[in-house]
């Protein structure tokens, strides 16, 4: 079994980091390949490749050199979805650094982000080649629905009410399904059957679900000097998040037309529309019950990660990063 604790232990996280240093991007066209190197030298949290090791972990699959291939090209789909999002969330700051749309432009951040999802998959055609008909058909699936859940993300911006259980399922496709997805590449490296892999596969579903609360309520209520972020970008696109979804619900008539002028403010009012909306999240004490719904969700991940058959113990790496993840600052 891998012992290295994910938070606590440099070797883990420094055979990610050596994995995705060593993989070579061409010098030219700089401005296609320099974004690339850019996104991916700034300090992610790097969940997904993470997931992928210790999906493989769980069920013994202790040879970390063929899971590595896998968590790479994990690592490099989520950072292409990174760069498109920033652009249509109009997102100046990720990771503490300027976005590749607001670095260059948004042609190159299309383009880089393209070739970084064919990197990808040049690195799931690595992986060991007896499971890469499985890993593909899990990526492919996942890959999609992230598509999918972010134009229903795009979608929502516009429409003027989105319930609970369409956002829920929005934040499933667009976020959570990664998260599972990664789990599940690992537990079918590990030759795990597919009773545990689903198993294991609702686990990341749950966690992603409470993943993208804490990301919602850090959007509006994170640190500035921790975050990464803009704070209060969500707000001055109209994002329909959990915050702004259950202020919604709860609005007396007068609040309500507040609201309802707060999200016709001009983006040359930001601050301003930033401010308003965070009292209304004050006075209505949203953050208190978006914080229930994602303890909740995470309930529910620990339920399904406890019905797994393998030994408690191998169970500790996941159940702690669970924990940390929740109660994230960035
Ligand atoms: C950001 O993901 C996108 C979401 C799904 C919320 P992370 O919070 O994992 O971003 P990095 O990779 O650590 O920067
Ligand atoms: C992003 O959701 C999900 C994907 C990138 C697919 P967000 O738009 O909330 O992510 P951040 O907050 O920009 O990281
Ligand atoms: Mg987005
Ligand atoms: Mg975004
Ligand atoms: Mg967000």
């Amino acid at each position: 079994m891998i012992t290295k604790s994910v938070f606590g232990n440099a070797d883990f996280s420094d055979k990610i980091s050596e994995a995705l240093g060593n993989v070579q991007f061409p010098d030219g066209p700089t401005n296609l390949y320099q974004p690339i190197k850019y996104i991916l030298s700034l300090a992610g949290k790097r969940i997904r490749p993470q997931l992928v090791i210790l999906g493989a972990d769980l069920f013994g699959h202790s040879n970390i050199e063929e899971v590595v291939p896998a968590s790479v090209a994990i690592e490099y789909f989520h950072n292409f979805t990174l760069i498109h999002d920033d652009i249509m969330d109009k997102a100046p700051l990720r990771r503490g650094q300027e976005t590749v749309h607001q670095k260059w432009n948004d042609d190159v951040a299309i383009l880089s982000g393209d070739a970084l999802l064919i990197k990808a998959y040049e690195q799931l055609a690595k992986c060991p080649a007896v499971f890469v008909p499985s890993l593909l058909t899990t990526f492919n699936k996942v890959a999609l629905e992230v598509c999918e859940g972010q134009q229903m993300d795009m979608d929502f911006e516009t429409v003027e009410s989105v319930s609970e259980e369409e956002y829920v399922n929005m934040i499933r496709l667009k976020t959570s399904v990664l998260l599972g997805g990664a789990l599940e590449m690992g537990a079918i490296i590990a030759a795990a059957t597919s009773e545990q892999r689903n198993k294991l596969y609702n686990f990341g579903e749950n966690l992603g679900i409470a993943f993208q609360l804490q990301d919602d309520i850090l959007d509006a209520f994170g640190d500035p000097a921790t975050f990464g972020k803009q704070i209060g970008g969500d707000i001055i696109v109209n994002k329909k998040t959990i915050l702004h979804i259950l202020l919604k619900q709860e609005l007396s008539a007068t609040d309500s037309e507040i609201f309802a002028s707060i999200l016709k403010m001009t983006s040359s009012e930001s601050s301003e529309k930033i401010a308003q909306m965070k009292e209304l999240y004050e006075k209505y004490d949203v953050l208190s019950k978006a914080n229930a719904l994602k303890e909740y969700y995470t309930q529910c991940a620990y339920t399904s990660l406890g019905q797994i058959d393998v030994e408690d113990k191998r169970k500790e790496e996941l159940f702690s990063l669970a924990d940390h993840l929740m109660y994230r600052a960035r």
